[in-house]
Order: C-alpha cells, then structure tokens, then sequence
C-alpha cells in the first residue's frame, strides 16, 4: 500500500535515519551498514524509506539505488533540490524501487529565499517546473518546502497549492529548525486541508526538528490537525538536536490510542534491536534516559517503585518492556545453554542472524558465559552489535597490560595487519592510553581521538562495559564500538574497529554528503 490510499486513520511512517539521520556531524555509516540498516526499517515495516541523497556523492547515489533494488514492502525515496539535474539523478537511484518515490525541496522563508536570491515569483516559477519534472519521472512526488514554519503564511499556501498542482502527492511540512510548538503545529496544517484547493487529493506530512525538545510532541500535534505522515529517525538521530525519534511516536500512538485513535504498520518489537544497530553503525549511543530505548526506560531503582512493580507492573510501567524487544522471558541464557537456545533468544529479541554470525556470536557467548554469572539479554544485543563488523584489515590478536599504583601502565599488544602478525609494547598514562598507543605503534596514523565513552552494558561488576570510539582524519569521521566484560580489550577493539571504517572511508572516492549546500539552489 502506499501513501496515497492511505485510510484516514492510519498515519504513515516515513523513515529518514539515512538522510537526515546520516546529516548529524560523524555519523556517516558505511555502504554495508546503510543496506543493513534499510533492511531492519523494511522488516520492522517502515512505510517509506528516505534512503539518502543521490546527487550529494557517489556513495550516497549507490546506497539509494542498491536499497530500491533490495526494498520489499517499503517505498524507497531519495532526496532532491530544486534543480533538474538533482531530481534527474534521484530518479535514476530510485527507479530500481517496485515503489519509487522522489521527495524534491527548497528553502521557502524569507532567510531562505534570500540566499539563491530569488523572488517570490521566481521561487513559485522554480516549484513547478521541479515538481512538474520530478512527476513525469514518478508517479509518486513528495515536495517540502524547507523552513515552512518560518515562512509567510499566504507565501506558504500558495507555493503548496502550485506543488499540488504540478503534480505533488505528498505535501511535507517541515519545521526545520525546531522552533515551532504544538498547538501551532497542528493549526498549520489543519489550515493549509482547509484552505489550499486541492488539499485533500494529497497527505500531508509533518518533519519535525527537536531544538526545543519538542519534535515528538509537535508531529503528534500535525496528526491531530490531519497529517498522515510522520518523519522521523531511529532513536531521533539528525542535524543538532535530532528529529522526531521513530520509537517515541509509535509507542505513543500505540500506548494513547484512546485519544490519539492512529494505526501504524510498525511491528513494535523490532524497536530495541533497530535503535541498538543505529546506536553502533552511528557512533551515537543512545541517553539512559531516552524515551523507550534508553537503558533505564524500564528500570525501577526506588524501593516503592520496585514493591509496586513486583505486585503489578502496570503501577509503573505504561508499556510493557516486551513490547518493544526487551523481552521477559522465559529463556534463561547461561553457559549451559545451546545454540538453539541462542538462536530462539535472538528471534525474541527482534534479531534475525545468518547461519555464519550465529556461529561468530555463539563463540562470544560462551566465552562471556564462562566469565559472568548471569548473561542478560542487554549482554546478548551488545554481543550482536560486537559481531556485526564491517571491515577487517586490522585485527587484534592478543592483549596484555600491567596496570596499577607502581608506576606507567604497559600494554603488549599482538595484531594481524593486512594478514600479517606484528607486536608492540608501549607504555601510557593508564592501560587505555597505553593501548592506544600500542595499536599507533603498530599502525601509525594521524587520526585524532574525538570522543571514547564507556558505558556499563548491566549492573554488577562483572558487568560488559560497551565502548564508543570516534575518529577524525582530513576530515572524515569514522566511530568504532566493542563490547567485552574487559574494558581494556573492549577499548582496543572499538579503537581497531574505527581505524578499519577509517581504512575503509579512505577507499572511497566522490563528494561527502555534508559538503552539498541545500542553499544551493540556482
Ligand atoms: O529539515 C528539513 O527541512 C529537511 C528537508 C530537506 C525536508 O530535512
Ligand atoms: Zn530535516
């Protein structure tokens, strides 16, 4: 089904963690990573898929053109300014789609006109040449007009109209900065049905930045004024402050849908598995206290909290935590434990593994088993994440460091590099810094560390601790993640891992996403 038989009380979810998402400073994800993670939106039933931005690099055009090609029930769409030959390549990558659809913009308020220039006419002449070109491409047009929250009401209705009629089917509604706030949100849309002809042919859509911190609750106001689209991230990753995150408006219209009376096709419980992935391939991890998919979303610490819980767990908790992957489950996962058992584990957990990474996560599995008492699913999720690498060029073989009161700390570190085994010893002000020193020994670059974040994977001592590691060279930016009960080794890992996407990153060739202009439009 696409958007346009959308019922009237269905809201379509439209994904955009590839474009916008991959817009946020460091958090451009690999070839490997973009399919994989189309896959997971596919599956969990995203109505629509903005896989990238064609014309920004042949990086980008080749993801959105291999992702049309693999899609199944989504609409695969790309991104395109207002220029013929954007749109021309957008279709290009799409076409691939059995549902294409090209989403075509431009900067409408009055900051915006002025960078191209361009009057109000000219801006009006632009729209409906572009969307009357993008629509004898596709059948399926969307159109924003970029800024729409800061631009003149009776400039915004008639530039929507003008898309209508050049052939438009979606109308999206962006408020790009974050700045406007819900009731304002719903009247603007719920004025623009009422008031532009031809309205009701289309669905409007609602785009919304979280500045203020109010994407979610802005875009469940569009709903209320009649839009059917939401966009947003996983885990609500984008420029600045993020977008409307994907997990929040599903669970809030599936937790209110006594007021909020909205269906969406997005089978919950692929929710943690999907933000997870997005956390690792991203290089954001994602804030304890983040609506749903923070780690304490469903932790109850106060005495009262807990008794009400163990009494009934509908006195703390609005949701239930298997409804969006964290199961409660039966299956008690320990050394003992087989890989059947594993295998069930991970389809409980929203996880669909190949017969190859099943066998590389049951070996991780037995060896965290062995060395910690209990293996929580949270342990599982970080072991899948830990097992999913992409390139290998750089491995480590062995790690020891001498750490303590008595002096430098020392770490001997073995890798394999390009196939080869090679050693070194350095020491370092503590067992991190002597480690990374030792993998700079053994692979000299420049890459400068911008950020190394450790975070506890459960409780307890004997506790996995999942590490971040971001890297910046000439330029690119690659981040790294592991996870083991040794912080040390999880630390050399998510160093080696990013210098591999680094490695990787310096392959390739084209134009980076981020140095397009949007502005760019004449
Ligand atoms: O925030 C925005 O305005 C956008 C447009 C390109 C739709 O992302
Ligand atoms: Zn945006």
């Amino acid at each position: 089904m696409t958007d346009q038989t959308t019922p009237k009380d269905r809201v379509v979810i439209f994904d955009t963690t590839l474009r916008d998402g991959e817009q946020s400073p460091g958090a451009t994800m690999t070839h490997a990573e973009k399919l994989e993670i189309a896959e997971l939106l596919d599956d969990m039933g995203v109505d629509i898929i903005e896989a990238g931005f064609p014309i920004a690099s042949e990086g980008d055009f080749r993801a959105v053109s291999e992702i049309a090609q693999r899609s199944k029930q989504a609409v695969i769409c790309g991104l395109a300014r207002a220029q013929l030959p954007d749109i021309d390549r957008c279709w290009e990558a799409v076409k691939h789609a059995e549902r294409p659809r090209i989403h075509t913009f431009i900067g409408t308020s009055p900051l915006h006109r002025a960078i191209p220039n361009l009057t109000q006419d000219e801006m009006a002449e632009r729209i409906e040449q572009t969307v009357t070109h993008a629509r004898n491409l596709c059948d399926n047009v969307q159109w924003s007009p970029m800024d729409a929250t800061r631009t003149e009401w009776d400039y915004l209705r008639r530039v929507v109209e003008i898309a209508i009629k050049a052939g438009a089917t979606t109308i999206n509604i962006p408020d790009t900065v974050g700045y406007t706030a819900p009731r304002e949100s719903a009247d603007l849309i719920r004025r623009l049905i009422a008031e532009v002809p031809g309205a009701d042919e289309v669905i409007f859509a609602t785009h919304c930045h979280n500045d203020l911190g109010m994407a979610t609750a802005n875009a469940l106001a569009a709903v209320e004024g009649g839009a059917r689209q939401i966009e947003c991230t996983i885990n609500g990753l984008g420029e600045r402050a993020g977008n409307t995150a994907l997990e929040e408006v599903v669970m809030a219209l599936r937790t209110r849908n006594d007021i909020m009376p909205y269906e969406t096709r997005i089978d919950t419980r692929k929710i943690m598995h999907i933000s997870r992935r997005v956390a690792t391939v991203s290089g954001f991890p994602v804030q304890f206290n983040k609506a749903i998919v923070g780690k304490n979303a469903f932790a109850h610490e106060s005495g009262i909290h807990q008794d009400g819980m163990l009494k009934n767990a509908e006195t703390f908790e609005i949701m239930r935590p298997e409804d969006v992957g964290l199961s409660a489950t039966s299956l008690v996962m320990g050394k003992h434990s087989g890989r059947a058992a594993l295998r069930a584990k991970l389809k409980e957990l929203g996880v669909d593994v190949g017969d190859n990474q099943l066998k590389d996560i049951f070996v991780r599995f037995k060896e965290l088993a062995d060395r910690k008492k209990e293996v929580y699913d949270e342990d599982i999720l970080a072991l899948v994440t830990a097992t999913t690498e992409g390139s290998d060029r750089l491995q480590l073989v062995n790690l020891s460091v001498t750490c303590g009161t008595g002096g430098p700390a020392e770490a001997a570190l073995e890798m394999e590099i390009d196939g080869r085994e090679a050693s070194a010893t350095c020491q370092g002000d503590g067992p991190v810094d002597a480690t990374f020193k030792a993998v700079r020994a053994l692979h000299p670059n420049e890459a400068k560390l911008q950020l190394y974040q450790v975070h506890a994977v459960t409780e307890g001592t004997d506790a996995q601790a999942t590490v971040s590691v971001r890297l910046e060279e000439s330029g690119m930016i690659a981040t790294g993640q592991s996870a083991d009960t040794d912080t040390v080794v999880a630390s050399a890992r998510a160093y080696i891992n990013a210098l591999n996407r680094l490695l990787v990153r310096r392959d390739k060739t084209g134009k980076d996403t981020k140095e397009i202009s949007y502005k760019d439009v004449s």
